[in-house]
């Protein structure tokens, strides 16, 4: 085995999806913590962008740089790399969340034990569908009062329609969590209160049977051996193909606010999750222990810097090394280039390193020539499929105040949308801008960067589209036909591509049935 397959092999990039408040801050910081990126848990906290308003939130990340540092967090545990991608989730949800999840091999699934399945989680579990990503789950809160769990798994399996394999079981909730079985090796992980900010004893008890299993349980031993058996009977047993191919998930418990629970989801995590999967190209696909580099952009993180107008282009590694000063051919442009200074993550911070490996994530200096989907290479001319622009569900119609800026802001537009801050839309049967976006917060961006880095001095109307779909039809008679009927909700997007804009979900429905041989997308390749 080569040495760049070895390391290849030791890579588990993944990315936490989960609704607003369900842990994913907590939980991540226990993650660093586990991996010793950090000393003492609670200085993830002030990352937290939910309870502050979008202003605040954006000055911050000016100021300090600081999505940028927790954008990608690598730590190694248990003698692998663990990249973990960070999935903006509150004010800060927008597109780039969607496309992180293009970036990496699987996901951890975190669900709040009392709440179950919430909206944003369906969402981002669609978006994981387009490529089967493995999925784990860890069940957060159960130091409190929580919903009955069987009820909570049958919930994820039928509206996620994924199957459940648990492979921990909570030992009580609330005042009375004593800890979590793992169904597999018969052990009770036994949970110790005070630990939050520290590696937590490892305290464990072989054999649910045993006496001292007895003794810790007392009354609950009996209520806890009936539920045991009928989770086993209800419930699937753990498939390490089934959750490679994204059809069933392993579910683990805990407290991810107490610290426990985490490291035994860790444990199996780091064990079972993918390495770097294989790629789709346009030419072929590319194996992530190829020595030749490719990797491509899913995401630029704009205005990092105020002072230098910073903007970092996030470059995931699809096979062999970065190494400093190499030349890279950027594919769309047909040029090399060569990057001496990329930026990596390694323990949370913002470093330049001399190194970077297939899977793992790098930060290009970006000074306008680089969009999201962009493939580098080292001479192939190939390009990455499946980055794709995802349906916008929010829109705005933008006006301006100044009408002789009117070339201004359609350059800045174009540029802005370019590089994914939004997504450009025009009518073909009228002259307005229409903006879309996944999340809320990409309209104040490129409000303030229109302002900024193009002059324009522009405003927001609302408009009546509920949602957009990019539309294709193989036989041209019938694309005319429906071209000509549907013409007032037809758009341009900011690629030239054909974009069908319905005022409402049953407008959309009815269209869909009136024109079956029109194609409805929901994502557009770059
Ligand atoms: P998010 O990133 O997914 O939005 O969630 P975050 O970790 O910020 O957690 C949301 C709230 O839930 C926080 O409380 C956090 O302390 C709490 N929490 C996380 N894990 C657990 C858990 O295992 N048990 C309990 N009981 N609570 C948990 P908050 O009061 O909203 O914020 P804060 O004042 O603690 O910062």
């Amino acid at each position: 085995m080569s040495s760049l397959t070895r390391e290849v092999e030791a890579r588990r990039t993944f990315a936490i999806i989960s609704h607003p408040d369900a842990g994913k801050t907590t939980i991540t910081e226990k993650l660093l913590l586990l991996g010793g990126a950090i000393q003492l848990a609670g200085t993830v906290k002030g990352r937290k962008s939910g309870r502050m308003a979008t202003s605040d939130w954006m000055k911050m990340e000016q100021e300090r740089g600081i999505s940028i540092t927790t954008s990608v967090m690598q730590f190694p545990y248990h003698g692998r790399t663990v990249n973990l991608l960070d999935t903006p989730g509150h004010e800060d949800f927008s597109e780039d969340t969607y496309r992180t999840l293009t970036a990496v091999d699987s996901c951890l699934m975190v669900i709040d034990g009392a709440k179950g399945v919430e909206d944003r989680t369906i969402k981002l579990m669609e978006v994981c569908r387009l490529r089967d990503t493995p999925i784990f789950t860890f069940v957060n809160k159960m130091d409190r009062e929580v919903r009955d769990q069987i009820e909570v798994l049958d919930e994820v399996e039928d509206i996620l329609k994924i199957q459940c394999a648990p492979i921990t079981w909570p030992i009580g909730m609330g005042k009375q969590f004593k800890g979590v079985y793992n169904l597999y090796t018969d052990t009770i992980h036994v949970f110790k209160p005070g630990q939050a900010s520290v590696i937590p004893d490892d305290i464990q008890i072989k054999g649910l049977e045993s006496e001292e299993a007895r003794a810790l349980l007392g009354d609950l031993h009996e209520d806890l051996t009936e539920e045991i058996e009928l989770v086993r009977g209800a419930s699937h047993e753990f498939d390490l193909e089934e959750y490679l191919a994204g059809r069933m998930t392993p579910v683990f418990f805990g407290t991810a606010l107490s610290n426990f629970g985490v490291r035994e989801m860790l444990d199996d995590f780091v064990k079972w999750a993918p390495s770097p999967i294989p790629r789709e190209t346009s030419d072929r696909i590319i194996a992530a222990d190829e020595e030749s580099f490719s990797g491509f952009v899913f995401k630029i993180q704009a205005n990092m810097d105020p002072k230098h107008r910073d903007r970092i282009a996030f470059l995931r590694i699809c096979s062999g090394k970065y190494t400093r000063n190499m030349k890279m051919k950027h594919v769309r442009i047909g040029k090399d280039i060569k990057i001496a200074d990329a930026v990596t993550f390694l323990a949370g911070d913002r470093s330049h390193v001399d190194e970077a490996t297939s899977g793992d994530i790098i930060g290009l200096h970006n000074h306008g020539t680089i969009q999201i989907g962009d493939t580098f290479t080292q001479g192939e001319m190939l390009k990455f499929m499946g980055i794709p622009h995802f349906a916008p569900e929010l829109f705005r119609r933008v006006r301006l105040r100044d009408p002789l800026k009117l070339k201004q802001l359609q350059k800045g537009l174009q540029q802005l949308s370019e590089e994914g801050a939004t997504q450009l839309f025009m009518p073909v049967n009228n002259n307005d801008l229409i903006l879309g976006a996944v999340g809320v917060l990409q309209f104040d961006v490129v409000m303030r960067r229109l302002k900024d880095e193009y002059n324009v001095d522009a405003l927001y109307e609302p408009v009546n589209v509920n949602t957009a779909r990019w539309v294709d039809c193989s036989d041209t008679k019938k694309l005319e036909e429906f071209k000509r009927k549907c013409a007032d909700n037809l758009s341009i997007d900011g690629g030239g591509h054909l974009a069908y804009l319905a005022p409402t979900r049953v407008n959309l429905s009815l269209a869909e049935e009136r024109y079956p041989d029109v194609v409805f997308r929901t994502t557009r390749e770059h």
